[in-house]
């Protein structure tokens, strides 16, 4: 069975500390954090997990997935999609660690790969990943030396919801591979962030762990544990994420349970078919720090 973290599966590995689901506004943004002076020190030890370097790196935090992995682990038909995008088309790798994937599509395999599409292709599109911390190594600067000007961007030190689309402009495709989708803590800000990045009849593919499937009846992975990620409305019960997504106006989702995977995977394909884009608010509950943290989510009324 496939492991997508490398973590080992015990709940132990996470860092626990349960948060009082009581909620306070932080910041300028609608991002809502528990009443806990505990979320701090979560956040703080969330920080010290995206800038740790060598052995300091936790065993679950895996900074470089290949492209065959996306494609693993994403909806059906991702691949497709990233092999039909053309010079004048952008992608956009939220979380991109390494940015192994991106390169994986930049490499001359890559076309051998997908023949069909390559004429059209012709320089590819162009490929942007983003990391609250710089993890480009040399293989990342060789391959954005060699393709033209702009073709291959490595933005870091800023997390996804602090850029605007007149900053960053918009995008095709935009994929997260256990990155913000899986790490923040305001889940509305991000898709709201993430569909205003999307032109209109682009895709988001993503993929949460350990969360309720839409194809219900899986429990949660590790014995006596949440969970991964959960949404409840405000009278307790619960929410499935992808009846989250599919509630945001002006998306097509689909939801794809991907259960050879340990924990089990849920993919999303999250399109774009309108400008007017409303996303149902949902506040925080809890966060404990992980690789990926633990969160719980309410959805508001
Ligand atoms: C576990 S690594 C995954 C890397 C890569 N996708 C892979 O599969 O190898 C998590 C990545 O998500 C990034 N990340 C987490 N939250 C983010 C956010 N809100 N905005 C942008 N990047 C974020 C981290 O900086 C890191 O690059």
């Amino acid at each position: 069975m496939r492991n997508l973290t490398g973590a080992p599966p015990a709940k132990g590995t996470r860092i626990v500390l349960l948060l009082i689901a009581q909620v306070l506004a932080i910041g300028a943004s609608h991002a809502q954090a528990p009443a806990n002076l505990n979320f701090k020190s979560e956040v703080s030890k969330q920080e010290r997990i995206y800038r740790s370097e060598g052995d300091s790196v936790p065993a679950g935090y895996t900074v470089d997935r290949t492209l065959a992995n996306y494609v693993d682990a994403l909806s059906t038909g991702f691949d497709q999609a990233l092999a039909a995008l053309g010079p004048a088309d952008r992608w956009l790798d939220i979380g991109a660690g390494k940015g192994q994937a991106i390169l994986d599509y930049y490499a001359i395999s890559y076309d051998l790969s997908y023949p069909q599409g390559r004429e059209r292709r012709g320089r590819k599109a162009n490929a942007v990943a983003m990391s609250i911390e710089d993890r480009r190594t040399a293989d990342w600067s060789f391959s954005a030396a060699s393709a033209g000007p702009n073709q291959l961007q490595y933005l870091f030190n800023r997390r996804l919801r602090e850029y605007a689309v007149a900053e960053l402009g918009q995008f095709q495709i935009i994929t997260d591979v256990i990155g913000g989708f899986s790490y923040t803590a305001d889940l509305t800000l991000f898709m709201e962030k993430v569909t205003s990045f999307l032109t209109t009849g682009g895709s988001f593919y993503s993929i949460l762990q350990d969360v309720r499937a839409e194809a219900a009846g899986n429990q949660p992975y590790y014995k006596d544990a949440p969970f991964l990620t959960e949404i409840a409305n405000e009278a307790g019960g619960e929410v499935q994420i992808c009846s989250w997504l599919k509630s945001i106006s002006c998306v097509q989702v689909t939801c794809e349970l991907k259960k050879g995977w340990r924990p089990p995977l849920e993919a999303f394909h999250v399109q774009k078919v309108c400008n007017e884009v409303k996303v149902p608010a949902l506040t925080l509950a809890h966060y404990e720090a992980g690789t990926p943290p633990e969160r719980r989510f309410v959805l508001k009324n």
